[in-house]
C-alpha cells in the first residue's frame, strides 16, 4: 500500500512583511499543506502568530492550514482558529489539562484533530484517544524556533508511530516538524511519515532573489520522496 505524500511549509520561516504573497508562491510551488506555528512565550519561549493571521491567510488559499498550537492553555484559543478557517489543529499534551476533552473540542469546532509529541513525551499519550485523532505531529527538534537539527533517534519513534497507526487501522496522517532537508526527507518518509514539515529548507531558499525560489526546493523535496514510494 503506498501512502500519499504530503509537504507541508513551515510559514515560521517565510517573509512575514509579505506573508499572503509568501503563500500563494510555495502553494504554486506544489507544496500542499501551510504549516502555521502558533507560539506563546509560555508554553515555549518564541511569540509568533494568532488567528487574525490565519483569517487573513484564509481567503489567499485553498490549501489545507495546519495549525500547530505551542500555546498554554490551549483550549480557549481553539474556537478562535476554526472561526479563523484552520483545517487541522494540533496540540501538545503537555498543554492540556484534558486531552480528550481538547480533542473533542477541536473536532466540534469542525477541524481535524492532532497531538503533538516533543523528541522526549511519551508516545503513551495515544493509548486511549486513538479514535479522536486525525493527525500525530512528530517533533524532530524541541519546540520553539525554526532552523534547527534534525534529531536523529526521532526515525524510531516515527516507526513506532507508525506501527500504532497501521495497527489502529484508521486514516490518521503521520508529520514530522523540525530540521527536514532534502537530505534527510527520504529516510523521514522510510521510517512511516507522511506529512513533511520544512520551514528553513523551503523559506530559506534564495529568498528574495530568485523568482522561482521555491519552485526549485519543493522539487527536491518531491523527487526524494519519489523514491521511496
Ligand atoms: C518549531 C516549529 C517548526 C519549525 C520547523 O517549533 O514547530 O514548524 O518552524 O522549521 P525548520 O524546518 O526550519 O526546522
Ligand atoms: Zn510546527
Amino acid at each position: 500500500m503506498s501512502r500519499q505524500f504530503r509537504i507541508a511549509p513551515s510559514i515560521l520561516s517565510a517573509n512575514f512583511a509579505k506573508l499572503g504573497q509568501e503563500v500563494t508562491d510555495v502553494v504554486a510551488s506544489g507544496a500542499d499543506i501551510i504549516h502555521f506555528d502558533v507560539m506563546d512565550n509560555h508554553y515555549v519561549p518564541n511569540l509568533t502568530i494568532g488567528p487574525l493571521v490565519c483569517e487573513s491567510l484564509r481567503p489567499v488559499t485553498t490549501a489545507i492550514i495546519d495549525v500547530h498550537l505551542m500555546v498554554k492553555p490551549v483550549d480557549r484559543i481553539i474556537p478562535d482558529f476554526a472561526k479563523a478557517g484552520a483545517n487541522i489543529i494540533t496540540f501538545h499534551p503537555e498543554a492540556s489539562e484534558h486531552i480528550d476533552r481538547t480533542l473533542s473540542l477541536i473536532r466540534e469546532s469542525g477541524c481535524k484533530a492532532g497531538l503533538v509529541f516533543n523528541p522526549a513525551t511519551s508516545l503513551n499519550y495515544l493509548d486511549h484517544v486513538m479514535d479522536k485523532i486525525d493527525m500525530i505531529l512528530l517533533m524532530s527538534v524541541n519546540p520553539g524556533f525554526g532552523g534547527q537539527k534534525f534529531i536523529p533517534e526521532t526515525l524510531n519513534k516515527i516507526r513506532a508511530a507508525r506501527q500504532r497507526i497501521d495497527a489502529s487501522g484508521r486514516d490518521i496522517w503521520l508529520e514530522v516538524d523540525g530540521g527536514v532537508k532534502v537530505d534527510n526527507i527520504a529516510d523521514v518518509a522510510r521510517a512511516g511519515a507522511d506529512v513533511f514539515v520544512a520551514g528553513s529548507a523551503i523559506f530559506g531558499a534564495a529568498r528574495d532573489t530568485d523568482p522561482h525560489r521555491y519552485d526549485t526546493v519543493v522539487a527536491a523535496l518531491r523527487a526524494e520522496l519519489d523514491k521511496v514510494a
